[in-house]
């Protein structure tokens, strides 16, 4: 099991943001590469991957499953893909370190392979929910045990699946796709509804690899026993990671601040709807020559200006198209004009931390006056922090979100706990300085 030692951050107040800076390849679509191509006939290679911990916790996992890969560069794989029925045994329990993605997605693809998997993971993975996906693997003739409903997972080999037509309970990518994962190695034809819209980043994905699947409105379809071909995937910079810069350049840019290279999936951009909402002053400029086929992720160079903003009510369907970027959205709201409130966000308390526990605490910590609802947050922008010491609780997104703060704080602010900082943004301190912050990472 992976424990990553505690490092904090601490952040002189104020400064400003310009320039431009290129944001990291995107995790989820990273993790997907490396599955998609694991399971393909031939060799893919994929450019743009992000050398991430939990990326690199899911690659490692191929690997003892017996997809030989190669790492030229750091953020170029090539996968000399086995096929569907190609991997084999690992000779231990597959650690997926903070990574719920690799998780849930491991439990799909192993579900109905010959031999018996185990999957765990840190201290905060251990403790998040896995029957959502166990659940709808088991009624497809899956056997998986977990503990309280947690890690580890334990698979057992040999069970032949048959296709389901599932309603998902919640809008999850991660229980979707691991269900058309499984549904790929099953006989007869998945189909899977889901509640509102979550990224789709999996089902295009199998497309690129060549499968068929059917959207019609909510519900996917995909036969069982298509083969995957090997093909190029260029990944996108991560929204998730951008969204920090993003709100970072509403509260404090000195002239444009870009963001270059940065996946739009409209399934992922909740935030820039949100922030456009408050007043942030925010432009798309997509790449000439721009892919227009819709399989492909789209990505384009991002430009904010300092913007005033006001607080807003999020709507409840933009809450899954936003779901990894409220930590730092709760920042924006605590230096807009007037209230914003969330609901319908009861999964921001089953991520890699509580999410709207930890953050309610460290807003507190730095003076902002809000209420901790059981499915939301209720802020009062007052236009900035206080300094003060907060704890992300191991949380990478909390860190990076109150490192934003500081841009509007009135005293430096120390952030415990950030080693996680490096499952989804290894380069965060260096792109967090030459944007402009004045960040100092301490042991
Ligand atoms: C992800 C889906 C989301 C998101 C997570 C990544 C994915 O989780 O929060 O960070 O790559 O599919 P849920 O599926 O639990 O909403």
């Amino acid at each position: 099991m992976s424990t990553a030692p505690a490092k904090r951050y601490r952040l002189e107040p104020g400064g400003s943001v310009s320039g431009a800076v290129r944001m990291p390849g995107d995790k989820s679509i990273s993790h997907r590469a490396l599955m998609l191509s694991g399971i393909a006939e031939g060799t893919s290679e994929i450019r743009g991957f992000l050398p991430s911990e939990d990326c690199l916790a899911t690659l490692a996992a191929l690997r003892a499953l017996g997809v030989p890969i190669e790492r030229p560069e750091p953020e170029r794989v090539l996968v000399h893909g086995v096929g569907a029925l190609g991997l084999t045994a690992a000779s231990g329990p597959l650690d997926m370190g903070n990574a719920g993605t690799a998780m849930r997605l491991f439990m799909g693809l192993l579900a109905g392979q010959p031999f018996d998997s185990t999957l765990i993971g840190d201290a905060s993975l251990m403790r998040r929910p896995m029957e959502r996906v166990a659940a709808p693997l088991r009624l497809m003739g899956a056997r998986i045990r977990t503990h309280a409903g947690r890690p580890p997972v334990e698979i057992a080999g040999g069970s032949r699946l048959t296709a389901i037509d599932y309603e998902l309970p919640v809008a999850s990518a991660q229980v979707k796709s691991a269900i058309l994962l499984a549904a790929l190695g099953a006989s007869g034809r998945t189909r899977i509804t889901e509640p509102a819209a979550a990224r789709d980043h999996t089902e295009r994905m199998l497309e690129q690899f060549g499968a068929e699947l059917v959207s019609s409105g909510p519900t996917v379809a995909i036969e069982g026993g298509q083969a995957l071909r090997a093909t190029g995937v260029q990944v996108p910079g991560d929204f998730s990671s951008a969204a920090f810069f993003l709100v970072a350049g509403c509260l404090a840019a000195a002239g444009p601040l870009t963001l270059q290279g940065v996946g739009v999936n409209p399934t992922r951009t909740g935030l820039l709807d949100l922030l456009r909402e408050m007043g942030a002053d925010i432009r798309l400029h997509r790449p000439p020559g721009a892919s227009t086929d819709l399989r492909s992720e789209p990505f384009a160079d991002i430009e904010v200006r300092a913007s005033r903003l006001r607080g807003i009510k999020v709507p409840g369907s933009v809450v899954p198209l936003a779901i990894d970027e409220f930590p730092v959205f709760f920042i924006a709201a605590a230096c807009a004009e007037g209230d914003t409130l969330v609901r319908g966000a009861l999964e921001l308390r089953v991520k890699e931390s509580d999410r709207l526990a930890v953050m309610a605490e460290g807003l507190g910590r730095l003076g902002v006056e809000h209420d901790l609802l059981e499915d939301g947050l209720w802020i009062r922008g007052r236009g900035g922090f206080e300094g003060g010491s907060v704890d992300s609780h191991g949380d990478h997104r909390i860190a990076m979100a109150f490192a934003v703060a500081s841009l509007k704080a009135s005293a430096p602010i120390e952030i415990l706990d950030v080693a996680n900082v490096a499952t989804s943004f290894p380069g965060f301190l260096e792109v967090a300085r030459a944007a402009g912050l004045r960040i100092e990472q301490l042991p």
